[in-house]
């Protein structure tokens, strides 16, 4: 079975693991993979001969022992009843993986009512949608509902973001890729996840629809009509008459009324107050309530409406600007708004002022590098922004420091997960930011950059799937497809793009099959194999070897 991937016997390979009363770490030690390939391994996925071999020889089995017969495939056609095998590894999985709610870096402030008030009606509906404009915090409001839910839920919570997709059709996909449900020839990928969640109980959190309600619509339809214990909770901006769907709004946090003369001790009782604390300190150590500011920050809190992302943004300046100074700016760009008069604006206007004000204090480099970070989705490493965002106007050597101040600012969040520092936008500023590069000239530059990044780091992985390194570098793909998935969208619709298009998805069609993307895959192989030149030789052949390796294991 040498250089082929077969299907792991998760059940088989977790039970031998528990025998031994191992760890999934000290598994992974023993055979020298990483603890993810095991993971992966416990969910039934297919894995390169060599990795089941050192994992058989780890647990004292046969490779046979630990490897499934066959393919996964099912003959096609309508559900008779829930399909086992797809159960199974969803079991598998839900076993051995950690809940998979992204982990926030910073506090979470208040909420009290308005958690008690989520999962109460998440009680009583199967369909709960958050709404509100940008920045007024469903994310995380729906995050921490879902993480003090998670006891409710045996099969556990599951987040999946969708800002960054653009086709509708690829919902299904996304999700099954959250939930580790392979997909199977000849039959929809919505019908596999149904049968695959039938008989679960769990919570899915599907965040960001706003721009594929249609899709979410009738995705999540399906879904909760042949899942009986399954409840959806989504987020979106705007709200849209569902049937069974429950909207509700997201309040702002609670902001005190600036001309009522309060003590530092009823200001802090606040919420929004709390929030412009917190990441006050964090901006800058020493900072504290004091009678001096404390009005002040109480005024800043409710002409920002009470909207965290404004709020955040105005607090993350207090390094550099007195409260005093953050106040009086923000009023003049509210005066202007206005047109002087004390006229209240709407919070999508209100926050739009916020952003604006926090552009127009930034550097022209910083300003620069915030539109060009805006054609990444689903975020970035630092050497991706070094080589996608240097160039005209902007010096590989100062990325890193400009990208520092932006974290410092607010406007670029960061996390670490693995050690390597990975950066991301918030949504709605990194629609600001497109907007911004769109204008700037530049826009069409920086995409071919960023699409020659994707590429190479995709031939680059191509080489080490077949190798030792195969897990790393799975792990790396799968952290960057939101990327990929850009680029592949981008290069389909640029003349110039045709070309990487074609080189990019023949060095995925490894990744596509051993995810078991099968239809994702072909899909996209086809598509860039249509729009090819006959002159383009090696990544042809390339990528019909790849079609003709993922429709083989379609059974087709
Ligand atoms: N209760 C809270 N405690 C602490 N921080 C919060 C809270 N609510 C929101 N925030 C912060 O405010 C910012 C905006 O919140 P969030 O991303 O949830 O907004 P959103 O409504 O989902 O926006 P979008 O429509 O752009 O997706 C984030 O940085 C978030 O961490
Ligand atoms: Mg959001």
């Amino acid at each position: 079975m040498d250089g082929r991937f077969v299907r792991a016997d998760g059940e088989t390979i977790r039970r031998r693991r528990q025998e031994l009363f191992w760890t999934q770490e000290q598994l992974a030690e023993k055979a020298g993979l990483r603890k993810r390939t095991i993971e992966r391994a416990e969910a039934g996925e297919h894995l390169q001969s060599h990795t089941i071999r050192a994992i058989a020889q780890a647990l004292g089995l046969s490779p046979a022992e630990v490897t499934l017969p066959g393919r996964s495939s099912t003959p096609g056609g309508a559900r008779a009843s829930p399909d086992p095998e797809a159960a199974g590894a969803l079991k598998a999985l839900t076993a051995s993986r950690p809940p998979t709610l992204p982990v926030s870096v910073t506090s979470f402030i208040g909420r009290t009512r308005e958690l008690a008030e989520v999962k109460q009606r998440l009680s009583a509906t199967r369909l709960l949608t958050l709404t509100g404009p940008g920045g007024c915090g469903k994310t995380r409001l729906a995050l921490q509902a879902a993480t003090d839910l998670a006891d409710k839920f045996v099969d556990g919570v599951w987040f999946v973001e969708l800002s960054t997709l653009s086709d509708p059709r690829l919902v299904p996909y996304l999700v099954a890729t959250a939930l580790g449900v392979r997909e199977e020839p000849n039959r929809p990928l919505a019908v596999t996840l149904v049968d695959a969640l039938h008989p679960r109980r769990l919570l899915l959190v599907l965040d960001s629809c706003e721009h594929l309600i249609a899709a979410c619509a009738e995705f999540s339809h399906t879904l909760l009509h042949g899942c009986p214990q399954l409840r959806i909770l989504a987020t979106r901006r705007e709200v849209l008459g569902v049937a069974g769907e429950l909207a509700w709004r997201v309040p702002p946090l609670a902001s005190p009324d600036p001309q009522r003369l309060l003590s530092i001790e009823d200001l802090v009782q606040y919420e929004a107050v709390q929030l412009f604390v917190e990441r006050a300190r964090t901006a800058l150590l020493t900072f504290t309530l004091t009678n001096r500011n404390a009005s002040v920050v109480a005024q800043v809190c409710y002409r920002l409406d009470g909207i965290p992302l404004a709020i955040e943004l105005a607090a993350a300046r207090v390094k550099v600007l007195a409260v005093e100074q953050i106040a009086a700016r923000l009023d003049d760009r509210f005066h202007l708004l206005t047109g002087g008069g004390r006229m209240v604006l709407p919070r999508q206007q209100t926050l739009q002022a916020a952003m604006d004000w926090s552009y127009d204090l930034l550097s022209e480099p910083e300003r620069r590098l915030w539109h060009r970070l805006s054609v990444f989705a689903g975020g970035w490493t630092l050497e991706a922004a070094e080589a996608v965002c240097a160039g005209v106007g902007f010096d590989v050597a100062d990325v890193l420091d400009r990208l520092t101040s932006l974290v410092d600012k607010s406007l670029v969040n960061v996390e670490a997960p693995d050690g390597e520092a990975r950066y991301r936008l918030l949504e709605t500023i990194r629609q600001y930011g497109l907007k911004k590069l769109e204008r700037s000239g530049q826009a069409a530059v920086v995409r071919r950059q960023h699409l020659q990044w994707f590429v190479g780091l995709a031939e680059r992985a191509e080489a080490e799937l077949t190798g030792p390194d195969q897990g790393i570098w799975l792990e790396r793909l799968e952290t960057e497809y939101d990327n990929l998935w850009a680029v592949l969208e981008w290069s389909q619709t640029e003349a110039q793009g045709a070309e990487a298009g074609l080189r990019l998805a023949a060095a995925l069609w490894r990744f596509w099959l051993v995810h078991g993307h099968l239809r994702e895959g072909r899909r996209w192989l086809e598509a860039v194999l249509a729009g090819s030149r006959v002159a383009w030789v090696a990544a042809r052949a390339k990528a019909l070897y790849g079609a003709g390796a993922l429709a083989e294991d379609q059974g087709d």
